[in-house]
């Protein structure tokens, strides 16, 4: 019987993994595209333990590229729940790069995916609620409802059907652009 409230610690998730050639993009970098996908199978982890349901990823919001990860470095990503709706949650993911030989850390990365929960029909579901209990973590949960709440005016402004375009020329007329309707 799934809990109705679960602590952040319950779902926490560490990766860690050694950076190869193969991961690498032109510049001898990382590439960005593989991070990318590291983190979106972390905020699976994470988002279905808490949930112990299957998830999908609804979106992925601010992924700040701090500093580039080099090949050989040992990447540590963790990921936490940081918020939960009704059925989805906001997961919050830091991602550091050591250097194994000098073991200097670096901050790489800050994302967070919202992840939704789905029972076998693939209809949204509640998940449980979460147990805050150091002020750091009702910072993170008070910060997420204004993600949250922005991401649902943004979802629903600018909707095609109501939209009118006479109304955002003036304001589009003054960017790089040449309209010819
Ligand atoms: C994202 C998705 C789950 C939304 O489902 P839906 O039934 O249309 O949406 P609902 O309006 O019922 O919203 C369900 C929850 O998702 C959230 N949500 C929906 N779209 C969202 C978006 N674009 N960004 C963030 N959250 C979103 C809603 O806020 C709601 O949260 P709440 O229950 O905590 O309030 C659905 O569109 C979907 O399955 N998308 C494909 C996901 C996928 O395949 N991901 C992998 C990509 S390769």
């Amino acid at each position: 019987m799934r809990k109705e409230f679960k602590t952040i610690a319950e779902s926490q998730v560490t990766i860690s993994e050694l950076m190869l050639p193969s991961h690498s993009n032109f510049n001898g970098k990382i590439h960005g595209g593989y991070v990318l996908s590291l983190l979106d199978q972390i905020a699976f982890a994470c988002a279905s333990k808490h949930s112990e349901v299957y998830c999908v990823t609804a979106s992925v919001d601010t992924v700040d590229f701090l500093n580039p990860i080099e090949i050989g470095e040992l990447v540590t990503m963790k990921a936490s729940v940081n918020f939960v709706g009704s059925s989805s949650m906001l997961i919050g993911i830091r991602v550091e790069a050591e250097n194994i030989q000098t073991g200097k850390v670096k901050h790489c990365n800050s994302s967070y995916f919202t992840m939704v929960a789905k029972d076998s029909d693939g209809k949204s579901i509640k998940v449980p609620g979460l147990i805050l209990k150091t002020s750091d973590d009702i910072r993170r949960f008070a910060k997420s409802i204004k993600r949250y709440d922005n991401k649902k005016m943004r979802r629903q402004e600018f909707h095609e059907t109501d939209f009118v375009s006479e109304e955002h020329l003036h304001i589009v007329e003054t960017y790089n652009v040449k309209i010819e309707q």
